[in-house]
């Protein structure tokens, strides 16, 4: 019988029992039904999984759950609502940043850990924090364009 494992995720404090080494990914997609977090390549390499832990951006199927235990976790449902959207997610949609939308969650959860880390980051510097996330639409140049105008401050305050 497993140690009930416990995180806060999305501020919210959950508890389960299953395997601590299940992937993370296998938890909030499958047993939580949190559906935004994607799979892709499952070994690290594209980004669909990203979740932010400890407010790093973070691929959730290289993560085992009793690596998380009491850690917080955050998937784009802890940021922004509906009714009021994260000034990322309103960059996103206002410069077109992505078409299919496969890779948006993981992107935006990764580009608000870069602006919190290194506001001010120059253009190579955000292709290289970028570069564990991959679009196969080729959003790349709008994903770019909504950051840079988040930088500029036409979206503060970023919360
Ligand atoms: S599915 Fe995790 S990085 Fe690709
Ligand atoms: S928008 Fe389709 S994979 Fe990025």
């Amino acid at each position: 019988m497993n140690e009930p494992i416990t995180m806060q995720l999305n501020g919210t404090t959950i508890s389960w029992s299953g395997s601590p080494q299940r992937r993370l990914l296998d938890l909030l997609r499958d047993d939580l039904g949190l559906q935004s977090v994607r799979e892709g390549c499952g070994v690290g390499m594209c980004g669909a999984c990203t979740v932010q832990v400890d407010g790093q951006a973070i691929s959730s199927c290289l993560l085992l759950t009793g690596q998380v235990a009491g850690r917080q976790v955050r998937t784009i449902e802890g940021i922004g609502t509906p009714e009021s959207l994260h000034p990322v997610q309103q960059a996103f949609i206002d410069h077109a940043a992505f078409q299919c939308g496969y890779c948006t969650p993981g992107f935006i959860l990764t580009v608000e850990a870069l602006l919190r880390e290194i506001p001010a980051a120059d253009e190579a510097t955000i292709r290289e924090y970028l570069s564990g996330n991959l679009c196969r639409c080729g959003s790349y140049n709008n994903i770019l364009a909504a950051v840079k105008a988040l930088q500029s401050g036409n979206y503060s305050p970023l919360g």
